[in-house]
């Protein structure tokens, strides 16, 4: 049986991410963060994160390969040289980033012909996400995904960032036995809640995707986010709310919350969400309270009563949205993705929706939930065993390959 190993990249947002995978088994997964960087901008600068992306690219793709094919890090004598068309094929798809092609095509050359014929002979495709996102960055990971694909000659497959949430759940980077594509029963109804995107997505077999619900403005880890700066915390909020919500939960978990914040259209007969009234609704809780104190800050008591109860107001609303669509749609498993699913209490409480309703939940495990390339190479994976074929090097699809930052499911 042949075997389907893919290199995956992922550059959507603020985190530079590959994987290697091997059947759906993830043979090396790397993801390096700038949310350091960008916390001073209050979220992800796209033009910094442009820079970063060039910056990291081929030293995270180098331990990548090092990781999955024993790739020697030692300068060799028996250096491989990639032929001349070939670096300007390279140089001509990284015209746009800064010192990539430099960078890509020096590396190639710092290993042996063997380790070259390693990766060449071990991989069968290029996968990469193509949107949504910010278009500066995307635009990174495909002209890399290019010039990778060129150099090996090997099929691209431009690959849906928000169906790779939804792949997330069947991936382990610990073990190789989490999700099979045989545990999802369809119906499915999968929950999308990250820093961009709330969806609502109704799934009859795999990449059979609608979309039955979404934010009417902000996303919940926007909301996250923006409260976040609000209470002057940094980027990204969904961490630090989070964590003063559960401080409160565990000193007063039984008393009623001072502070009472709206469920926006959870009497809604749709499956939209809205969360910008929310967020405002934060907003003037805060200027209030600080008038009523005589323009004193709020104090930590207070930063974590109010955290507690915007969490609460995220956790119903999400619930009773989701609950509906199971219970009108007949789901036989839900499936939840996205940056904010890394969220304990959030975990938890669907865990619980699930058990009441009888369903089958699945959830990334807490490293998959924010962006990785694992769970990108995962619907590369699926592609292929459906037998659908990647774009070939050269091709005019291959070529006019373009950043979709608003790309839907
Ligand atoms: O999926 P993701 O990594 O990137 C996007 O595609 O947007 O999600 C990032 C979002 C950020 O808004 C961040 O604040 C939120 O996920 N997030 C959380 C938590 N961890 C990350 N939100 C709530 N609770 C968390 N523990
Ligand atoms: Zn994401």
């Amino acid at each position: 049986m042949t075997k389907r190993t893919i290199l995956a990249i992922e550059t959507s947002c603020d985190e530079t991410a590959f994987s290697v995978l091997q059947d759906g088994k993830t043979l090396s997964h790397k993801v390096h963060s700038q949310a350091d960087l960008h916390a001073e901008f209050g979220g992800v600068f796209p033009t910094l994160a442009k820079r970063e992306h060039d910056k990291n690219f081929t030293p995270l793709l180098a331990l990548t390969l090092k990781n999955a094919f024993a790739i020697s890090t030692l300068p060799d004598s028996n250096n491989h040289n990639l032929d001349e068309e070939k670096i300007k094929k390279v140089e001509s798809f990284l015209s746009r980033e800064d010192d990539l092609a430099t960078d890509l095509i020096a590396y190639f050359q710092s290993i042996s012909d063997q380790d070259f014929l390693k990766i060449k002979t071990g991989l069968d495709a290029i996968a990469v996400t193509y949107g949504p996102g910010l278009e500066p960055a995307l635009w990174v990971g495909i002209s890399g995904a290019k010039a990778l694909a060129t150099i090996f000659d090997l099929p691209l497959f431009p690959i849906n960032h928000m169906e790779g949430h939804i792949a997330s759940v069947l991936a382990s980077t610990t073990k190789n036995d989490k999700g099979t594509i045989q545990s999802i029963m369809f119906p499915t109804i999968a929950l999308l809640i990250s820093g961009g995107h709330t969806e609502l997505v109704l799934i009859n077999s795999w990449h059979e995707y609608s979309v039955i619900g979404h934010t009417v403005d902000d996303a919940v880890g926007e909301a996250y986010d923006k409260v976040a700066r609000l209470l002057g915390l940094p980027y990204p909020g969904g961490p630090q709310i989070s964590k003063l919500a559960e401080k409160w939960r565990s000193e007063y978990g039984d008393r009623k919350n001072e502070f009472t914040l709206p469920r926006p259209m959870i009497h809604s007969r749709d499956y939209n969400f809205s969360f910008s009234g929310l967020k405002t609704a934060v907003l003037y809780t805060v200027r209030d309270k600080i008038k009523l104190q005589n323009d004193e800050p709020l104090n930590r008591d207070q930063m974590e009563s109010l955290s507690a109860e915007f969490e609460q107001a995220v956790v119903d609303t999400l619930l009773h949205k989701t609950k509906q669509a199971i219970e009108k749609y007949v789901a036989e498993t839900l499936i939840i993705g996205g940056g904010v699913i890394s969220n304990q209490y959030i975990r938890e409480n669907f865990t619980r929706l699930a058990n009441e309703l009888g369903i089958n939940l699945l959830i990334p495990e807490k490293d998959l939930a924010t962006d990785n390339a694992t769970m990108i190479g995962l619907v590369a994976n699926l592609q292929m065993v459906d037998g659908k074929a990647g774009l070939l090097p050269d091709s005019d699809e291959f070529v006019n390959l373009m950043a979709n930052g608003n790309l839907s499911l």
